[in-house]
């Protein structure tokens, strides 16, 4: 079996490999899932690349992004994706990002997998501070970001364009203090 990075009692978060390459691409298309996202009519070749890409990639890389792949802890099905981007300029300050299928949805999956998210980016990685970007009209991803015990820190209008128009965004965060107070 592929690398696992993350343990939670219903999931794993691992290392993407070629068999999550459909599923991926099926709830990545999904418009519903695209709404609040930067991309649109998401094609099959786009997902094959990107899986491919993350494959043989590594978290905590500066300047780039790791996708966990999230799946269910008792088959290995792909439920999701978690993002990590480690800046080149700061490094100790990460973002993070979170995407679920719609089939997977309402089960708290999201919240259990940006917990140990957390838990990796502050116990193993060491971080300093965990940030994270929401449309403003994002509210799921705004619970989820609450659920987990993330402050909202600003306010940011229109602070990113996406699908022909600004759009206004929050910013959470989490510093490591105050995720060890928790
Ligand atoms: C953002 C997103 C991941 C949230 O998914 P979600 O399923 O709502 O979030 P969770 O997995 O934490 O589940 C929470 C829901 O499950 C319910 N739930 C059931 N069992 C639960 C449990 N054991 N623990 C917590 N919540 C539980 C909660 O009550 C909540 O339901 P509600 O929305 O009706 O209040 C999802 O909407 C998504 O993928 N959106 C598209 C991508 C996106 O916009 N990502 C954010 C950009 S960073």
């Amino acid at each position: 079996m592929e690398q696992i990075f993350i343990k939670t009692d219903r999931l794993i978060l691992r290392r993407f490999n070629e068999n999550d390459i459909n599923s991926f691409y099926v709830y990545r298309s999904n418009p519903d899932v695209a709404k609040f996202q930067s991309w649109q009519d998401y094609q099959y070749e786009e997902a094959q690349a990107f899986v491919e890409g993350q494959m043989y990639h590594h978290p905590n890389i500066q300047g780039s992004w790791f996708q966990f792949a999230v799946a269910l802890a008792e088959t290995n099905e792909l439920i999701g994706d978690c993002a990590l981007h480690t800046p080149a300029i700061e490094p100790r300050i990460v973002e993070i990002g979170f995407t679920l299928s719609p089939n997977f949805q309402g089960n708290g999956f999201a919240t259990e997998a940006v917990h140990g998210l957390l838990k990796f980016i502050f116990q193993t990685l060491g971080k300093h501070k965990v940030t994270a970007f929401s449309d403003v009209r994002n509210k799921k991803s705004i619970a989820v970001l609450e659920r987990v015990g993330m402050r909202r820190e600003a306010h940011l209008l229109q602070n990113y364009y996406t699908k022909g128009k600004w759009v206004d965004e929050y910013q959470y965060s989490i510093l490591k203090s105050e995720w060890e107070r928790k």
